[in-house]
């Protein structure tokens, strides 16, 4: 490229007297990924010109063009017609040339008021707005799987654990509802988020406000921002949005991981918790048995990089003068990423936990191999009128016992158990079962089938009125 055609192409080309390097071309060039900007950066045009032309800026009449211009470009790139130029750097410029090849020399006045520094955050809230409400849904939906799953397995017991050792007997329905909780808690930090990117910096311009008569106010309207920036310099060098959404983000996977890991755990056949559907699954190329949780495994490696793309952006942020510094165009790729790994994990285990099936016969066996009951015998005995230190010691020397017999709590004799205390008598069978171990915690929060139906019909309600 000549260099007086470099002084066309590039708008800030004015001052310069030497072509780009070719190298430092590829270098700073973003279009290749910010160009996923493309609808918010029209969309943010079109209201700026509208503004523009309200206050008297620009004619209706040329405010009418460059909306038909930008119209059309929309359209270009959605048929795919449209021929994206590295030379032009990145989105906003691509779509600012094109609109002046299409529209003529008004395009030229698009820019008045208006810094790539305020456009680039506000195309890019936009964008990010979205991408949170589309987790949302999924979210939603993700709980709504869980819920069913609770539903269906109302009545099916099984081992809860700490340390990963056999502790008490839970409901099913109560342990899936406890990622419930986890899920919507993330549906109310995306919200929160949401609320804090909803803020439009249009008419920070370059850092210090401008000249013109703008009506920021109606741009934010427009596009249906929240509200607008507090202080020019702040909404150009802010990417705590990006930075608080990468957060959320990760915690999403936390929660999706944890949930792998017991997924893994459950399918391996020693637990056999749980079937895994054919269509969540793969097989081995050598071993003709596997069939391996790989979605689960995947997405739990996946963790780690979205983790990644919050150090990415804590990282590059933390040594920035305001107000804008180019380091800041490294804030879309992670974002983006992350992006797809949250919105692809989050629908994928949706359907994941609904095609679950899950073992009650497998589930009972376990019970039966780690004195989840022995919680049961020590309270007892405290019903009795025994200290529970002391009624905990004497369930100890009974587990001890069993233990050594090779059998249950259950399995004991009345007279083997009285040996232990003379308190005990026939209705301690009753008791060590493990239907009453569940039926009995209605403590509201806890395992019992009152509780866990309360709790079922306070997510659906809240579901039902989250917006
Ligand atoms: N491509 C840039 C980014 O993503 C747009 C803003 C550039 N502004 C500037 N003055 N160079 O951050």
């Amino acid at each position: 490229m000549s260099l007086a055609e470099q002084k066309e192409t590039k708008m800030w080309g004015g001052r310069f007297t030497q072509d780009t390097a070719p190298l430092v071309e590829e270098y700073t060039v973003s279009v290749t990924y910010d160009r996923e900007l493309y609808a918010e950066d029209i969309a943010g045009s079109k209201a700026h010109a509208r503004m523009l032309a309200a206050q008297g800026i620009l004619t209706p009449e040329e405010a009418q063009t460059l909306i038909g211009g930008l119209e059309a470009i929309g359209k270009e790139i959605e048929n795919g017609a449209f021929v994206w130029r590295q030379d032009l750097e990145d989105v906003h410029m691509n779509i600012e040339h094109r609109l002046t090849e299409l529209v003529g020399p008004v395009g030229q006045k698009l820019h008045t008021g208006r810094s790539r520094n305020d456009q680039v955050a506000l195309d890019f809230r936009l964008f990010v707005h979205k991408r949170l409400l589309v987790w949302k849904t999924e979210l939603k939906q993700l709980i709504r799987s869980f819920l069913d799953q609770a539903q269906k397995n109302r009545d099916v017991i099984l081992p809860g654990y700490t340390h990963m050792q056999p502790a008490q007997p839970v409901a099913l329905a109560h342990h899936l509802l406890a990622y419930c909780q986890m899920f919507s808690r993330d549906i109310d930090r995306v919200c929160d988020c949401a609320r804090r990117v909803s803020v439009s910096p249009l008419g920070a311009a370059a850092l210090a406000g401008t000249t013109y008569p703008l009506q920021p106010k109606s741009v934010a309207d427009e596009l249906g921002f929240q509200s607008t920036f507090a202080n020019s310099m702040d909404a150009v060098s802010d990417r705590d949005f990006v930075l608080e959404s990468l957060f959320v983000g990760s915690q999403i996977m936390a929660h999706l991981s944890r949930l792998c890991e017991e997924i893994i755990i459950w399918s391996n056949p020693s637990f056999g918790f749980i079937k895994l559907p054919d269509a969540f699954a793969t097989g081995s190329s050598i071993m003709p048995q596997k069939k391996n949780p790989d979605v689960a495994e995947l997405m739990r490696g996946k963790t780690g990089r979205v983790y990644g793309n919050l150090m990415a952006l804590l990282t590059i942020m933390k040594g920035l003068p305001l107000a804008y510094n180019r380091d800041m165009q490294e804030d879309k790729e992670p974002f983006f990423d992350t992006d797809k790994t949250v919105s692809l994990s989050v629908t994928i285990m949706g359907q994941m936990v609904h095609a679950l099936t899950f073992r009650p016969d497998a589930m009972h066996a376990a019970l039966r191999k780690g004195y989840l009951n022995a919680t049961e015998l020590a309270d007892y005995l405290v019903g009795k009128g025994i200290p529970f230190r002391q009624a905990h010691h004497i369930t100890g020397n009974a587990v001890g016992y069993a233990e050594k017999c090779g059998k249950c709590l259950e399995d004991c004799s009345l007279e083997e158990l009285r040996f232990f205390s003379e308190l005990i008598d026939n209705d301690v069978f009753a008791v060590l079962a493990y239907e009453t171990a569940v039926g009995r915690r209605e403590v509201p929060g806890g395992t019992g089938p009152a509780s866990v139906n309360a709790q079922i019909v306070h997510l659906q309600t809240w579901l039902k009125e989250l917006d």
